[in-house]
């Protein structure tokens, strides 16, 4: 598990390390900044070195890659033919969504959330329906009574985000089976985002939707190996789905989606599924301890900022309205070299959070508090 020094990450030419100046640490945008696991890695020379690089053939395996996967990992049996590989999770809710009837009935989801969720029902021709996140002292859940009642009220389908990003909470199973008893009352299809569960900090803790058998008839399951390892530019991610009932609304998915699947991310994702745990059981070993890490520094070097340590991946949702009242904290720990997500895009009343992404090595994570600390004890000052 190799986290690359600065100088090394300021090579990269991903989104998160060219959209600011090299004077500006990036802690934004959902990127593990680690060298890719050793087995993916391989497969994808070896991709490479024969020159593989045409078009997704439709299955290479990847159905039942997941499948073993998914099974070893949480016990979910998925059938491998129940799996439709698409581009990446955001065209996978889209297509769903325009099939799910979007365009006739608002798509309802719990802000703060991923803020693509707005733009998905926007694209799919929807209208939203924001059911935010309850919240208990520094942490969040699911608002059940909340939901049912939207539910009530003529919704398509809901966008759930399982585990969900930015808060990092892992819905609890009791949690999902009473929100699939409430889409099953009231004809609501759910489609699960399941892109962070890999990075379920205790594996046992996840439970996917569609393990839940009476989610089989209501439930879409959007997979992806690309959080997990780290390989969002690949593009691959997949829908699944465990009825024929659902499985119909898939088949209807226009048929180029599957020429629009990157085969690279395809042979990297089969690869991760299949020879990746080991790498990926290491990777949450790493995040948990610098999941400590963020917390010894925020206690001692930013008091006053609020956060519950996260049940899955690498994002810390900071309250910052105890040391910024009235003010911007983007824009503030911008000012002294930090970018950081600023909470409002992810709607809500979510202005006075920043998300931190912290899957980054010890040193960034260090010099990254640090120039924080130092924008709250100047505005202290
Ligand atoms: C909850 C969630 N869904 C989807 C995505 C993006 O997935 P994709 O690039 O496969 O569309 C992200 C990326 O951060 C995410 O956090």
């Amino acid at each position: 598990m190799r986290f690359p020094s600065l100088a090394e990450l300021q090579d990269r030419l991903s989104a998160k390390w060219t959209t600011h100046p090299a004077g500006v640490l990036p802690m934004t945008i959902a990127e593990m900044d680690v060298a890719l696991a050793e087995p993916v890695a391989a497969a994808l020379a070896d991709a490479i070195r024969r020159s593989d690089t045409g078009y997704f053939g439709g299955s290479q395996g990847l159905g039942e890659a997941f499948a073993e996967f998914s099974r070893d990992r949480w016990g979910w049996v998925v059938d491998p033919n129940r799996l439709k590989a698409v581009t990446d999770v955001g065209v996978g809710a889209v297509e769903l969504l325009r099939r799910l009837g979007a365009n006739r009935k608002k798509v309802a989801f719990s802000p703060p959330v991923y803020p693509p969720f707005f733009d998905w029902v926007r694209e799919a021709g929807g209208t939203l329906a924001e059911v935010p996140l309850a919240r208990d002292g520094a942490s969040w859940r699911l608002d059940l009574d909340a939901l049912d009642a939207a539910f009530a009220g003529g919704i398509a389908a809901y966008i759930l985000c399982n585990p969900h990003n930015p808060v990092g909470r892992v819905h609890r199973r009791q949690e999902l089976e009473r929100l699939v008893q409430s889409a099953r009352r009231h004809g609501v299809a759910i489609v699960s985002d399941e892109i962070h569960a890999p990075l379920a900090l205790d594996p046992d803790g996840f439970t996917p939707l569609l393990a839940l058998d009476a989610a089989a008839d209501v439930g879409y399951a959007l997979v992806s190996a690309s959080k997990g390892w780290n390989l969002a530019g690949l593009k691959c991610a997949a829908v699944v789905t465990a009825s024929s009932q659902t499985a119909a609304v898939v088949d209807g998915f226009p048929p180029d989606t599957q020429w629009r699947v990157g085969q690279l991310g395809v042979i990297g994702s089969v690869a991760a599924y299949r020879s990746g745990a080991g790498w990926l059981d290491a990777l949450i070993v790493e995040l948990r301890r610098k999941r400590d890490l963020l917390a010894d520094l925020i206690d001692t070097e930013l008091p006053g900022v609020v956060w519950d340590r996260p049940e899955a991946g690498y994002l810390a949702w900071l309250d910052c309205s105890g040391v910024f009242p009235q003010l911007d904290a983007r824009d503030e720990f911008l000012r002294a070299g930090v970018a950081l997500e600023p909470g409002a895009r992810f709607g809500g009343s979510a202005g006075e959070f920043v998300r931190l992404n912290f899957a980054t090595s010890d040193d960034v994570l260090e010099e990254a508090v640090a120039r924080m600390s130092r924008a709250v004890g100047q505005r202290r000052a």
